[in-house]
């Protein structure tokens, strides 16, 4: 079983969707942290992200290894922890540069579904999951809050002021939506969160019931078939 996690940044994606593969008993897969990841690989080997051609060419030499057990976060570069250096400011101005690379695209998907494959059951969270890495997923979440809520949450978790967080907020909701590649959007099928109004514990409830109710179904069916 695949549960397909999909949104914008600013939702609590990561958090419910860690705690719900942990209280699935299933892996875990931040594919965030993988395009943070390979920022990190193009800002240290001396190449200017917005250089598309020049990301496209070191895509199929990135070290990357991602873990997958919920209640351990492992990022490494060539052997390196690099969980923190994921999430500073420098990397996140420019994630969205290094993931718009069709090739950088293409050699984590592969990743992605590699790592899914030694799974029975896992939780991918993402921006493309249930739309062009597992269209067939069991199950597909798109979880949303409106941009000033995110804001908010944003300045309360890392502090910092409100109008620029909003504006950087809104900047990269647009740049991940448009882009030809892969763009942000929920998959027809999947079912729309909104997480504005709801605590992260109700948020994890609502997806526990979503995902047994789903199962039940399925196995429903395959005993009346
Ligand atoms: O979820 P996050 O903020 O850690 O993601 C970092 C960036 O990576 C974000 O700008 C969008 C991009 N991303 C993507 O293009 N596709 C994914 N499946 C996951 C993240």
């Amino acid at each position: 079983m695949i549960v397909a996690m999909d949104g914008p940044s600013g939702t609590g994606k990561s958090t419910v969707s860690r705690r719900l593969a942990i209280r699935l008993g299933a892996g875990y897969l931040d594919t965030g942290a993988m395009y943070r990841a390979a920022t990190v690989w193009v800002l240290d080997s001396g190449i200017d992200p917005e250089n598309a051609a020049a990301v496209a060419a070191i895509a199929d030499a990135i070290p990357l290894e991602i873990g997958t057990d919920p209640a351990i976060e492992s990022v490494r570069l060539n052997g390196l922890d690099v969980g923190e250096r994921i999430r500073t400011r420098e990397v996140t101005a420019a994630v969205s540069a290094v993931s718009a690379v069709p090739r950088i695209r293409v050699i984590l998907v592969e990743q992605q579904r590699r790592a899914a494959a030694a799974h029975d059951h896992i939780v991918v969270e993402g921006r493309d999951i249930g739309t062009v890495v597992f269209p067939r997923a069991e199950i597909k979440i798109y979880l949303t809050a409106s941009a000033e809520v995110r804001a908010r949450r944003r300045v309360g978790q890392s502090g910092g002021d409100y109008a620029t967080t909003l504006a950087d907020i809104e900047r990269r909701d647009l740049r991940d939506s448009t882009r030809p590649n892969s763009p942000l959007r929920k998959a027809d099928d999947a079912i729309e969160v909104d997480t504005s109004d709801l605590g992260r514990d109700e948020v994890i409830d609502r997806l526990v019931g979503i995902v047994e109710e789903r199962m039940g179904a399925t196995e429903t069916r395959r005993t009346h078939e």
